[in-house]
């Protein structure tokens, strides 16, 4: 049973707009554990994309989420036993990854999952609904964002780094397709959760940005 006494933070916010570099980066100076929240729903969608699951199958996509045999180490992701890191990143995947993640037994299949990464000393929790519904009792709740270029940019820089093909246009279109699909389902929606700090890195370094993250988390602490 995880426990709630566990200091958490929780870093939401729309595709692209740097959350997972930050919150890692945060996790790795406070000596934290981290979740990528999306991984699991990318995970699971990788997976629905090898076994041809059929897409209108709701209660085939849930069970594919709740029997997601994935495992973290550092950076490294696996799916069974195959290291999934990088297939998980392609444009495909994220797009069906945000597809699925709009139907509710979905996304609670993929619930105690991720209460479980709540582990001493610390979490570090990225995604759109953690500071909303996962972990609503955050001791500090951030919601970063950037311009849709900005996020473009660096969603270009992170596909071609991979290896994957791309094109501003495209990626433009998708951000602003997902940004729309995530923050109009009914089941957990993107938005700020009660009480959090909002950041617009537009113009930061991720560095600049961790470091607003950490002061905040130094000031949530009784001196
Ligand atoms: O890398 P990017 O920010 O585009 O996406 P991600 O964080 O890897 O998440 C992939 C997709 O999973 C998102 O487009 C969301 O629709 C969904 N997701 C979600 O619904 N809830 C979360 N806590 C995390 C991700």
């Amino acid at each position: 049973m995880p426990n709630p006494h566990i200091p958490v933070i929780t870093i939401d916010g729309p595709t692209a707009s740097g959350k997972g570099t930050v919150a890692q980066r945060v996790a790795q100076h406070l000596g934290f554990h981290y979740l990528d929240s999306g991984a699991l729903y990318r995970l699971t969608a990788l997976s629905v994309i090898r076994r041809d699951t059929p897409l209108d199958d709701e209660h085939a996509l849930a069970k594919a989420a709740e029997h997601l045999h994935c495992h973290f180490n550092g950076a490294h992701i696996f799916l069974a036993n195959e290291d999934v890191s990088n297939a998980i990143r392609a444009e495909e995947v994220g797009n069906l990854a945000s597809k699925i993640a709009a139907i509710p037994t979905v996304r609670q299949a993929l619930f105690g999952l991720q209460l479980s990464f709540r582990q001493h000393p610390g979490l570090v929790a990225d995604g759109r609904d953690m500071g909303t519904v996962i972990f609503p009792h955050a001791g500090l709740k951030v919601f970063l964002t950037a311009s849709v270029e900005a996020r473009a940019e660096r969603r270009y820089k992170q596909l071609i780094d991979k290896g994957f093909s791309a094109n501003m246009e495209d990626l433009s279109k998708d951000l602003a397709e997902r940004d729309a699909r995530d923050s109009n389902r009914s089941s957990a929606p993107l938005k700020a959760a009660e009480g959090a700090y909002l950041l617009d890195t537009s113009a930061m370094t991720a560095d600049q940005a961790v470091e607003q993250v950490l002061r905040w988390y130094a000031a949530t602490k009784p001196i």
